[in-house]
């Protein structure tokens, strides 16, 4: 079939299920007995913390560095050895216990990128509670819907997150969120020298007298099918979805991937510029490097301005970091300070085998001046935050080195990626389709939504029987590399974030003065797209339109979070739409990007189109548009 290189039978994962522990080693590959749902290792039973950490210690690597911090707000540098790093997340998991919680129990961790963040996550999977991890970026409703969705038993938080411009106060937005969700349950809150506040005894513990007098526990026995962790992301509509992502399925997955995709050997020094918050931290600063034996990196810093362009290279320089992955967005803002790459000719970067790229289209103009300017490759690769690992890929580890500018690669073994035409047929190299994944799903991926099963099977498996759907267009060219185009829905990547349109829409639409409105996205030379919102007032409307227009700006931001950085919204008479009333949004998309457009020619009011036009002219936003590529 087209594009697919070694296939990943059952069999075949079975093989692969002995690069990990088990206490009752799998017998059976994948239960299909209740499809589409699917359970991979049906019957093995293993801890995924001991897996990360107890394994290395015990087979004598306790002294190998596992994970190094680097802080670059507040200078703080620690290193763990594993033997470390074991001990404290065994005594973590201690506290955990001490406050109630127990296998099943899902613990909500709302932190900034620090290591107890990475031993909450941990020493939840060594009880065998499920995590939920919330990116500090969202702001309390979101929050709100993640505590309502997976009822924690615990909080797990801090003082405060540090962005360059400010502190990020997270106790009250906890609070905030609580309140919404009317959830009284307690929280365990680390104290950080940055923001000391006294902490309320009724139902706030603090981190560090508690783990004082943690007794330390044992890995709990888990099903390989049992849930190890919730993550919610984006979906089409307000509601986030929690991508449930199992035990053994998981473990295997990212510990194959390690080797097979990024070509990562034990004692490898991995970097995942991410944060805990989205599924790269979640797969690649915490849990593959160290199924691995490799020695992870955590960084707490932006890539520019933290102090500067260099920020990333004397992170590399600084721990001979091997492989390191981050999203386009911070490689091109990394070119805008730093055009001529000083800071990385400054730097020696002798350990750099090779950068890896993913979250959103990496263009191959800002590719092409990494590549030049490291000398090693760079290589774009595609997933999802519910496949979890690499789907599309070059594959380090067979040997691959030849990518092709504008493709994310080739199919990695065990995804069977086919692009689907309306019929559900699949489509020969060239053309343009939907892009799915054969079902079942390989191990690693998401076994269903958290409480919903049904939701999983509507949302993912039912459009196109027999395929998973990505949600996301392109085409195989005739070597078999896949062309990720854009999405089929209203889901956008600002700086390699997964937003939702539909969820600002909801917001927008919630203002007393609003009748109608949508958002788009509009293509932004460093973040990749960024959200413009179109209004229309409501007849006896109380405010004026250049109020209104800031009032959503400030309600996107206090019921999604800073992250969606929506700043841009205009007024307009009407919203151009079809005679059936569907809302032209790929038209108003042409507009914010300042680019040629056909009216449909089903329009029900062309003068809309230049009403929009003359509104963002007004407003002054239309910006010229990235170089598009002709992708074919
Ligand atoms: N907690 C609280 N607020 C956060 C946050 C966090 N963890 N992360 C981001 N924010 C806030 C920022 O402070 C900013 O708020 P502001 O509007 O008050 O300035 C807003 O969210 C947008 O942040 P960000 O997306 O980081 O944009 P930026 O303009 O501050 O920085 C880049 C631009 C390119 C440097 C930055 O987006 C970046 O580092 N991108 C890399 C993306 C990445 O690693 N993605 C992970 C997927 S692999
Ligand atoms: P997330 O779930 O946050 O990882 O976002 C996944 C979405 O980001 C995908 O469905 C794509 O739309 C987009 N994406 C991720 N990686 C790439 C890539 N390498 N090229 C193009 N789009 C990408």
């Amino acid at each position: 079939m087209t594009g697919f290189r070694v296939a990943m039978e059952p069999a075949d994962w079975l093989a692969a299920a002995d690069l990990i522990d088990w206490s009752v080693s799998p017998q059976v590959a994948l239960d299909t007995g209740k499809a589409p749902l699917c359970r991979w290792f049906p019957d093995g039973r293993l801890n995924t913390c001991h897996n990360a950490l107890d394994r290395h210690v015990e087979a004598g690597h306790g002294d190998r560095p596992a994970l190094i911090f680097d802080s670059a707000m507040t200078g703080d540098r620690r290193q763990y050895t594993y033997a470390e790093l074991r001990d404290e997340v065994a005594r973590v998991a201690g506290m955990l216990r001490s406050l109630g919680v127990g296998k099943g129990d899902r613990v909500l961790i709302y932190m900034p990128l620090v290591p107890e963040a990475v031993m909450a996550m941990l020493a939840c999977a060594r009880l065998g509670a499920v995590h939920s991890v919330v990116f500090g970026g969202f702001a309390a409703p979101e929050l709100a819907k993640r505590i309502v969705d997976a009822s924690p038993a615990l909080i797990v938080t801090a003082t405060c997150g540090l962005e360059p411009s400010r502190v990020v106060e997270y106790l009250p937005i906890v609070a905030q969120a609580q309140a919404l969700a009317q959830s009284d349950v307690p929280k365990l809150v680390l104290r950080r020298p940055q923001h000391e506040v006294a902490l309320d005894p009724a139902n706030e513990h603090d981190w560090h007298t508690l783990l004082d007098r943690a007794e330390p526990a044992a890995p709990v026995d888990v099903a390989a099918t049992d849930p190890l962790y919730i993550l919610y992301t984006s979906g089409t509509t307000g509601t986030p979805k929690g991508v449930v992502r199992d035990n053994g399925g998981h473990a295997v997955a990212l510990a194959k991937s390690m080797a097979l995709v990024y070509g990562a050997r034990p004692g490898d020094v991995f970097w995942a510029a991410s944060d805990i918050g989205w599924v790269v931290g979640h797969s690649y600063i915490v849990y593959a490097p160290l199924l691995t034996g490799c020695t992870t990196v955590l960084y707490e810093g932006k890539p520019v301005g933290t102090p500067d362009a260099g920020a990333f290279w004397r992170v590399v320089r600084d721990y001979g970091v091997d492989i390191l992955f981050t999203a386009p967005t911070a490689i091109r803002a990394i070119r805008r300070e730093d055009p001529d790459g000083t800071h990385i000719a400054a730097a020696p970067l002798a350990s750099l085998r090779a950068l890896f790229l993913a979250g959103e289209r990496a263009d191959p103009d800002t590719l092409e001046w990494i590549e030049q300017q490291l000398g090693v490759p760079v290589i774009d690769h595609w997933w999802q935050t519910e496949l979890g690992w690499p789907a599309i890929a070059i594959c380090l580890g067979l040997g691959e080195r030849e990518t092709r500018s504008g493709s994310a690669g080739k199919p990695v073994p065990g995804f069977d990626i086919a692009v689907l035409g309306r019929n559900g047929e699949r489509l020969p190299a060239g053309e343009s389709g939907d892009v799915a994944i054969a079902a079942p799903l390989p191990p690693g991926c998401l076994s269903t939504l958290w409480a919903n099963d049904e939701g999983f099977v509507s949302t993912y498996l039912a459009a196109r029987p027999g395929y998973y759907t990505t949600g996301d267009n392109g085409f195989f060219d005739g070597d078999g590399f896949l062309h990720i185009m854009g999405r089929s829905d209203d889901i956008i990547n600002v700086a390699g974030h997964r937003l939702s349109t539909g969820a600002m829409e909801q917001v927008l639409a919630a203002h007393p003065d609003i009748s109608e409105c949508a958002v788009v996205a509009g293509t932004d030379p460093l973040k990749g797209h960024r959200p413009v919102g179109f209004f229309v007032l409501r007849s006896g409307a109380q405010r004026d339109e250049a109020t209104v227009a800031r009032e959503v700006v400030e309600r996107v931001r206090a019921e999604i979070g800073p992250v969606a950085a929506f700043r841009e919204a205009v007024a307009v008479p009407g919203l151009p739409k079809t005679r059936s009333g569907k809302v032209l949004r790929a038209t108003l998309r042409q507009i914010v990007d300042g680019q040629p457009y056909t009216p449909s020619a089903t329009i029900e009011d062309p003068a809309m189109l230049s009403h929009a036009q003359a509104a963002l002219a007004r407003a002054g936003i239309t910006q010229p548009a990235l170089q598009q590529e002709d992708p074919a």
